[in-house]
């Protein structure tokens, strides 16, 4: 997507600066570099506080895992499984299985991509036969769009079954029910070989963003370009709602897990969120402004209760649907010209993690502790970026830009 386009060119043109950001005010704490807050999540009005140890720079983590020598031409990207028990490596070319309990490498296959062609991207999805759908990009260079999406199919023995299967297009949106629906509006169904659409969205054909409803049925989608918010039925392909013409760029649609509400933000000069109740989508909907430029990113809170939104230098937890402020981080600065990213709630509800430039945040509503893990000042970072949390094992795993997936215990 456009927008993981400009991060991506942005991370190149700063492979070599310093972690200090002019316009920003910064504070040393553990040695480490780091923004100033405004404001710093709260808990009865106490302001969170570190994590012992922490914020912590990359070096200091318990270990970590490199596919080949980190460059920053190369391609490198990597997934933890839902079910915890895999780090998946790539480098645009091969991808490897690390076994996250026995701490060793499991399994290893080349993508089969066209000669002249690379893989970009990783996605992975249980398989409900067993073992995992592995998804790739096919480009012809590292910054374009997909024009196809290769899945191989891998059984519980993480080894390839059966031949590759090419789906025209990028990966949309990937309903639990095993549709994947790409931009330019073909739905196919992940539980067939099949590479043939099952539905095609009819007379869309430039979207941006979309989200399944949890009956895998409802699909919303927005365009960036014709700037508009639609409600679809994915088995049919016909359209149920067109809601009301925003004038603007819509740049993100995200249903709450319950399926009541479907969110969508809007870029532009409008930079509100409109947040419609599903059972009554011909309603006017609840409008969130008040944003510093584009609302960037968003997450529903499992109970489907709160969202939190980022913007510019800005995350805030908001009530829905009363818009109510609960929660705020915001940094220090004379220039938020960088948006929270990377927003997602963890460890059902009672974590919340961000990124902010260089910076992965997680934050403990329970126990009103931060945790931060940055760059140093010589550090340099190129590539893409994710944070996991084993819950299970008690580690934060960063995947950080440069082509290094690091571990974390806390
Ligand atoms: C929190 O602090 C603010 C400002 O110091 C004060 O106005 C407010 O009443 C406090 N709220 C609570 C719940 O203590
Ligand atoms: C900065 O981080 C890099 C990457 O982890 C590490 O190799 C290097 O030693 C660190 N530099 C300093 C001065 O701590
Ligand atoms: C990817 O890694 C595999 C295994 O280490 C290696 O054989 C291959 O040359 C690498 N490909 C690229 C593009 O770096
Ligand atoms: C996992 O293996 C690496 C070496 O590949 C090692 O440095 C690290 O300590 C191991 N982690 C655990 C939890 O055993
Ligand atoms: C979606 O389309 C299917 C197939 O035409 C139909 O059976 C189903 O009732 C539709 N559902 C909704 C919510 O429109
Ligand atoms: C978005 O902004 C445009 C231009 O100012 C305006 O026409 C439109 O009504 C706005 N939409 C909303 C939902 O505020
Ligand atoms: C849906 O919303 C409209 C407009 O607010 C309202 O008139 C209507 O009563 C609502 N319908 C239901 C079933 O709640």
């Amino acid at each position: 997507m456009a927008f993981k386009l400009i991060l991506a060119t942005a991370g190149l043109l700063e492979a070599v600066r310093s972690t200090a950001v002019p316009g920003v005010k910064t504070v040393l704490v553990n040695n480490v570099v780091v923004p100033k807050t405004k404001s710093d999540f709260a808990k009865n009005n106490v302001t969170a506080k570190w994590a012992p140890g922490y914020p912590k720079e990359w070096g200091s983590e318990d270990f970590h895992y490199q596919l080949n020598t980190p460059d920053p031409d190369d391609n490198f990207n990597a997934v933890v499984t839902n079910d915890e028990k895999y780090l998946a490596v790539t480098n645009g070319s091969y991808v490897e299985f690390i076994d996250l309990d026995k701490n060793a490498t499991a399994s290893g296959f080349a993508f089969q991509v066209p000669e002249k062609q690379l893989a970009i991207g990783l996605t992975i999805r249980p398989a409900t036969q067993g073992g995992y759908d592995v998804f790739t990009g096919v480009v012809s260079y590292k910054y374009d769009t997909p024009k196809t999406t290769i899945r191989q199919r891998i059984g519980s023995d993480l080894k390839p079954v059966g031949q590759p299967i090419v789906y025209q297009g990028s990966i949309g949106a990937i309903s639990k029910q095993g549709k994947l629906v790409s931009p330019s509006g073909y739905v196919y169904d992940l539980e067939t070989t099949n590479n043939t659409p099952i539905a095609t969205l009819k007379g869309q054909p430039d979207l941006t963003d979309f989200s399944f409803a949890p009956d895998g049925v409802h699909l919303a989608s927005v365009s960036w370009h014709e700037e508009t918010a639609d409600l679809w039925n994915a088995t049919s392909g016909e359209k149920i709602f067109s809601f009301p013409a925003t004038k603007a760029q819509n740049w993100l649609t995200r249903f709450s897990p319950d399926g009541k509400y479907v969110a969508f933000a809007l870029g532009s000069s409008n930079n509100t969120v409109q947040i419609y109740t599903l059972a009554n989508y011909t309603a006017a909907p609840i409008e969130i402004k008040g944003f510093n430029d584009w609302p960037r990113y968003l997450d529903w809170s499992p109970t489907s209760e709160q969202i939190a939104i980022a913007d510019d230098g800005r995350l805030r937890v908001y009530n829905v649907p009363s818009k109510e402020v609960t929660q705020t981080w915001q940094v220090d600065s004379t220039n938020d010209y960088y948006p929270a990213i990377g927003i997602s709630w963890l460890d059902n509800g009672n974590k919340i993690t961000w990124q902010w430039r260089d910076g992965k945040y997680l934050y403990d509503f329970e126990s009103n502790t931060e945790w931060l893990w940055t760059i140093n000042n010589t550090a340099h970072s190129w590539g893409p970026s994710t944070f996991y949390l084993l819950s299970k094992k008690g580690y934060a795993v960063t995947v950080d830009g440069d082509s290094t997936v690091r571990f974390w215990k806390i």
